[in-house]
């Protein structure tokens, strides 16, 4: 069973599911963010999670697509609050079309991941229901810390690692959790691939904030920068904070009101070379991943379906997209 086995019929199950018809200025922009693909890493999480333990893991579809589902309707309403242009590669919704669609839109979304989540297998949906509205709610939490952030001038190192965790990695943790949980695992086993979910997305957030000054833009498919321009206090910034002295340059530019994107990216840019904040970054996002693979290597299931999750952590680890 290979990684392009799940993300196949995955994909034919989310080309095919019915979000609703009208009015389709309602759903057309659900059909469109959906179909510009993304990485499918979350469900592809739950379907492994429970394939690790059951062979029908057919069965996991339906939980599976709720979290992308539950995953996209966050991206529709984070690139409001972050003003991105774009996402994978193409216009925003709220750019494509308006604020207050792409405000509904997501709305709708979320009933829909419900929907999809009701129909997870096993017999302890009731836990499975308040699992999942626990995530949801800590996901809001660490987006509005994440905005609080911006308007601060010092965050710390901790503080930061609780934000994203909070905003990223508990629903990394829920994604292997709801596989576990619908494959009918013991807490203990549920409590571990949570574990591992966590600190893989600790690292995969981390991987974000570098891709979001170093990536290549095609294949990142977001605007580079943006998170400079917006002054969130992501790693990087954290580090270049630290290291700089008092009101030197990049406190300038984090204060500036009026100044040309482009012009502010590139200098913080320069900062972050002079001060090898990409470097130390990378360190710490491998200190993360090795956390989650080190969970990997204690899970006791059979070795061939351990070694997919395994190997997917790894392409998490080294992606550029
Ligand atoms: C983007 O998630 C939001 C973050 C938590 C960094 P992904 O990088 O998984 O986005 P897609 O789904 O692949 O586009
Ligand atoms: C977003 O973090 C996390 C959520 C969507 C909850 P980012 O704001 O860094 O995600 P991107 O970079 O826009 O995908
Ligand atoms: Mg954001
Ligand atoms: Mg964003
Ligand atoms: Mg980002």
């Amino acid at each position: 069973m290979a990684l392009e086995k799940y993300l196949e019929v995955l994909q034919n199950e989310l080309d095919t599911y019915q979000y609703g018809e009208k009015p389709k200025e309602l759903y057309e922009p659900i059909e469109y963010l959906m179909s510009l693909g993304g990485k499918r890493l979350r469900p592809a999480l739950t379907l492994m999670a429970y394939h690790l333990f059951e062979d029908d893991w057919q069965k996991a579809l339906k939980p599976a697509m709720a979290v992308e589902v539950f995953h996209n309707f966050t991206l529709m309403h984070d690139d409001i609050m972050d003003e991105a242009p774009l996402r994978r590669g193409q216009p925003t919704v709220h750019e494509k079309w308006n604020r207050d669609v792409a405000i509904l839109s997501g709305d709708v979304m979320l009933v829909a991941a419900y929907e999809l989540l009701s129909e997870s297998p096993g017999n302890d949906f009731k836990t499975i229901l308040k699992r999942f509205n626990r995530t949801a709610a800590e996901v809001c939490e660490g987006q509005q810390m994440d905005m609080n952030f911006a308007d601060r001038e010092t965050v710390t190192e901790e503080e930061y690692i609780e934000m994203i965790k909070l905003k990223t990695s508990v629903l990394l943790g829920f994604a292997l959790e709801l596989g576990a949980r619908s494959a009918g695992q013991p807490e203990e086993v549920v409590n571990q691939l949570y574990e591992i979910g966590v600190n893989l997305g600790i690292g995969f957030q981390l991987k974000d904030d570098i891709l979001d000054v170093y990536g290549d833009p095609i294949k990142f498919g977001k605007q580079i920068g943006g998170d400079i321009i917006e002054n969130k206090k992501t790693w990087l910034m954290l580090k270049a904070l630290e290291k700089s002295e008092a009101d030197s340059a990049l406190h300038h530019w984090i204060r500036a009101e009026d100044f040309e994107p482009q012009k502010k990216v590139q200098a913080v840019i320069e900062i972050y070379n002079a001060l090898g904040i990409k470097e130390l970054a990378e360190g710490a996002m491998t200190k993360c991943f090795n956390k989650g693979f080190e969970g990997i290597e204690k899970l006791e299931v059979p070795e061939e379906r351990k070694a997919i999750l395994r190997g997917f952590a790894e392409w998490l680890f080294g992606r550029d997209r």
